[in-house]
């Protein structure tokens, strides 16, 4: 940790108690990034299914379908976005801002970009009949949305990455460098994933309720059929996470890593496993039934998700634990500093450290009760002055053995101190007072 910029804690007071702020930012942030999942993943399914629907109509209906979701869901995932990144600023001031002005220009580029791809994501869903016949244009809609959903996600993942790790700040400038820290790519993969298996679960609910007129909206397809493809999506995504996990934790830095850690995250792949297991067997035997465990298969994933999001949570207090004790340290410091400065300054001796030994004696043993000017407990500097000018070694000979002369307080003995000592305070006191 040498190197590394420590700044001394805020005395800012938070609005919540410190515990029930994270506890929120976990589940706040889970709800927000679980639209945010619908609709980046949206958005590339629409995507992928319209290009197959070039070829094969029935997938241009799903595609369209699909699109009209994403607008819905985006609207949420910004709403929902709000309250996690204020609960992370109170949080984590220090951490999220110095990882925010690092990553700079490419945060503040998350305005404009959010925008264009909001009105994009509106020309691709209300433009589909009026472009029919100009699919090149309508996908060259379409895909430039995907690429800005693709990267806004890039961005904020660089950033709170970035926070965990103040090691690296001195070092890394701009948004590249953020990106290129050994773990990112990783961490974006694996959030990439996620978005495809869980935007496919989504249209699983979605399109396979009930309720939900199959052969008006996606006609050729049978419920059936969009339930199988859409659980072999997730399936398929969920099977990869078992590569782009493991990945993301072996080039995570080891020193967050802690059995909490470990073991949140064990918990989240037991789930997982099974989740597995049983969309597997949802999807086997492809049979009018399909869809009856949808809801033990949400639950399972969502005890994946919760486990992972506190496993995360520990990996980022542990992380960050050496510089805030950095900080700590500091701020006691600079606390004591402050301290002794107002009290020289009330005492009315230099605002700089001692520079002598007999300074810091004086400031030590005296002080309380002398003064330079003001009369304290003791007569000031500048009346010993008058007393002692050129003769400290009359102040060493009363200190010794005080007497009392003004019949007010008494002054105790200094003798303890040794003559050596004494005779340093006292010119010092002396030089004090001319100065
Ligand atoms: C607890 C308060 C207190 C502390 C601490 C203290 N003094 Fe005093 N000092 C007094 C008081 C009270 C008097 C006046 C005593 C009197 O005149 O009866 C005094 C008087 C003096 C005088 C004037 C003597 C004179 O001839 O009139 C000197 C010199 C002096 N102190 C030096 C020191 C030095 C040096 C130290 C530190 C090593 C020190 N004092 C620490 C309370 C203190």
């Amino acid at each position: 940790m040498n190197q590394v910029p420590v700044p001394h804690d805020l005395e800012l007071q938070l609005p919540l108690p410190e515990g029930l702020l994270k506890i929120l930012l976990v589940l706040l942030f889970l709800i927000h990034i679980l639209f945010v999942n619908f609709m980046v993943g949206g958005v590339t399914l629409s995507f992928i299914f319209e290009i197959i629907g070039l070829k094969n109509k029935k997938y241009d209906a799903l595609a369209r379908e699909i699109s009209g979701t994403v607008t819905v869901n985006k609207s949420l995932a910004i709403v929902l976005g709000v309250a996690p990144l204020l609960a992370i600023n109170l949080a984590y001031t220090t951490y999220f801002y110095s990882a925010t002005s690092l990553t700079g220009i490419a945060w503040m580029m998350v305005i404009p970009a959010v925008t264009i791809a909001f009105l994009l994501t509106y020309i691709h869903k209300y433009t589909w009949d009026k472009l029919e016949n100009n699919k090149f244009l309508h996908l060259t809609f379409a895909f430039m949305g995907l690429i800005l959903f693709w990267t806004i996600p890039l961005i904020f993942l660089s950033n709170v990455n970035l926070m965990l790790f103040p090691s690296r700040w001195t070092e890394v400038h701009g948004f590249i460098p953020a990106v290129l820290l050994q773990n990112v790519i990783p961490r974006y993969l694996h959030f990439m994933l996620a978005t495809i298996a869980v935007s496919s679960l989504f249209a699983v609910g979605w399109f396979g309720r009930k309720k939900f007129d199959v052969n008006k909206h996606l006609p050729g397809f049978s419920r059936e059929e969009i339930k199988y493809n859409f659980y072999l999506i997730a399936f398929i995504a969920t099977l990869m996470q078992f590569i782009a996990g493991p990945l993301l934790l072996f080039t995570l830095p080891v020193y967050g890593i802690s059995i909490t850690v470990y073991g949140f995250i064990l918990l989240g792949v037991l789930a997982a496993v099974l989740f597995m297991f049983l969309v597997w067997y949802e999807i086997r035997d492809n049979k009018k039934t399909i869809g009856r465990f949808f809801w033990t298969v949400i639950l399972l994933l969502t005890g994946t998700v919760i486990s992972m999001a506190f496993g995360r949570h520990y990996y980022r207090e542990r992380a960050i634990e050496p510089h805030r004790q950095l900080v700590e340290t500091k701020t006691q410091e600079l606390y004591w500093k402050s301290e002794a400065a107002r009290t020289r300054l009330r005492m009315g001796i230099s605002k700089e450290p001692a520079k002598s030994a007999g300074q810091a004696g004086f400031e030590k043993n005296c002080a309380v009760c002398h003064a330079k000017e003001t009369v304290l407990v003791g007569p000031s500097l500048n009346e010993i002055f008058e007393l002692y000018e050129d003769y400290p070694e009359g102040i060493v000979e009363w200190s010794k053995a005080p007497e009392v002369k003004r019949g007010g307080p008494v002054m105790p003995s200094f003798a303890h101190l040794g003559d050596e000592e004494l005779l340093e305070i006292g010119k010092y006191m002396l030089k004090a007072a001319a100065e």
